[in-house]
């Protein structure tokens, strides 16, 4: 699996998207290390702050579909330019998938691709629990 047909997939999966009221589509497909795909859209309610972002709704199908072993994420929203994941998403994916990469497709389908490490330095994790 490329790094554009998994961008893809994220765009395709805006369409799943239920931003009720911010209105901002984003959409999010994790790709496994056995090459399987799931992909899934930001999710709001009424009640703002229980919003779940594009990225965990993604990552949290995989894992409660048995998955653990990750290799990237790819993420596209309604904003012209690259999408990137919000300080709880990436905390929630170096716990549950380690230093994947993370790819950004933007309007024009460039790609933007970053080690998760490069975007949270520093990171609390399991080390510290012990
Ligand atoms: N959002 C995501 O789904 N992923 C991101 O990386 C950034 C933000 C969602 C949360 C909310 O539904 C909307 O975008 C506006 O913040």
């Amino acid at each position: 699996m490329d790094n554009k047909t998994l961008a893809l997939k994220a765009v395709e999966a805006k369409k799943a998207s239920l931003p009720t009221y911010s209105h901002f589509h984003v959409g999010a497909a994790i790709l496994t290390e056995e090459g399987n795909i799931f992909s899934g859209g930001n999710i709001e309610t009424s009640s703002y702050s229980l919003t779940i972002c594009a990225e965990r709704t993604a990552l949290f199908k995989a894992i409660s579909e048995g998955e653990r072993k990750f290799k990237a994420i790819a993420i596209a929203s309604d904003a012209p330019d690259f999408c990137p994941p919000c300080g709880a998403c990436r905390q929630v994916m170096l716990d549950l998938c380690g230093d994947i990469d993370v790819i950004m497709i933007n309007h024009k389908e460039e790609l933007k691709i970053l080690k998760l490490s490069e975007m949270l330095p520093f990171p609390f994790g399991d080390n510290e629990l012990k």
